[in-house]
């Protein structure tokens, strides 16, 4: 499933990811006002999300001839697992660059047929370009990443995304959330979910979940994470893929035991299969 071109096609989305970033870091530092846009009540995008989508689409369209954009704002319709792909958020994070909290990237997969080729997470606020090809590993800069080695729960600080959009998944949430707490070492929601994955691949989580994600949340970070040796499956620990949906990231070694975790007295989710590695 590795295609011979993946590590030019990492070039192109590393090349545009730094446009965006660049296009991003003016628009935070020049003091204009932002101006914010409502998607919902309490979603919200901003012309920057707008202009790095842009510059990022017509970057990777004119060094990938023939290559389909998905991207959250552009077109967002897309179906991100058919044919050659880029799958792009160009800020991830919006909420926190709008309130100055210095934890957005700039997000980019490449993925032909559903299956991630490369793939980047630009840091915008603090530097750094995550980023892994399929087969060859995952890096940051030129360091190679692996996923933590932790195994006893107690010692675990666990990442996650609070549920904002669809409150049907807080009751849930929330019982995962209770059952979790009193047993690990911390829970933290820094608000990107690029880079927590990234976080995952990097071993500063030992796992991460969340209850809704989409294609361009997820893609590049799930390619980091196992690239770096962890494991990225949906609640019932099936292969995470492209589209939307709930995400469990882990080393690996953790990862059965967060998903009795997170299913544990549910009933609806059946019992994951033993990981076969
Ligand atoms: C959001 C962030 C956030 C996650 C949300 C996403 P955006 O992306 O990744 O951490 O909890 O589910 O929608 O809108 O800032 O690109
Ligand atoms: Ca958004
Ligand atoms: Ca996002
Ligand atoms: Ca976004």
């Amino acid at each position: 499933s590795a295609h011979p071109k993946r590590r030019e096609w990492r070039d192109a989305a590393i090349a545009a990811a730094d446009t965006a970033a660049r296009f991003i870091t003016y628009e935070a530092m020049s003091h204009r006002t932002l101006a914010w846009e409502e998607k919902s009540a309490t979603d919200f995008v901003s012309r920057v999300d707008v202009g790095a989508e842009e510059r990022i689409r017509d970057m990777i369209t004119s060094r990938i001839p023939g290559i389909r954009i998905v991207g959250e704002e552009l077109s967002a319709d897309a179906r991100p697992d058919e044919g050659l792909v880029a799958i792009v958020d160009p800020l991830d994070g919006t909420t926190n660059f709008l309130h100055g909290f210095p934890n957005y990237c700039v997000s980019i997969c490449i993925a032909l047929d559903g299956v991630p080729q490369a793939g980047v997470v630009h840091d915008v606020a603090r530097g750094g370009v995550l980023h892994a090809t399929a087969g060859d590993g995952a890096f940051v800069d030129s360091s190679r990443l692996q996923v933590s080695t932790t195994t006893t729960p107690a010692r675990a600080l666990i990442g996650t995304g609070i549920p904002f959009k669809d409150v049907s998944q807080a009751d849930l949430y929330l019982r995962q959330l209770r059952r979790l707490m009193p047993i690990i070492s911390g829970v933290r929601r820094a608000g990107s979910a690029a880079l927590d994955l990234s976080d995952v691949a990097r071993g500063r989580f030992d796992g991460f979940w969340e209850l809704f994600l989409n294609p361009w949340d997820l893609a590049a970070g799930v390619l980091l994470v196992r690239e770096a040796g962890g494991r990225v499956t949906d609640l019932e620990g099936r292969d995470a893929r492209l589209t939307s949906g709930p995400i469990v990231a882990s080393n690996g070694m953790l990862h059965d035991w967060f998903l009795g975790m997170l299913n544990e007295g549910e009933g609806t989710t059946t019992v994951p299969a033993p990981d076969p590695a």
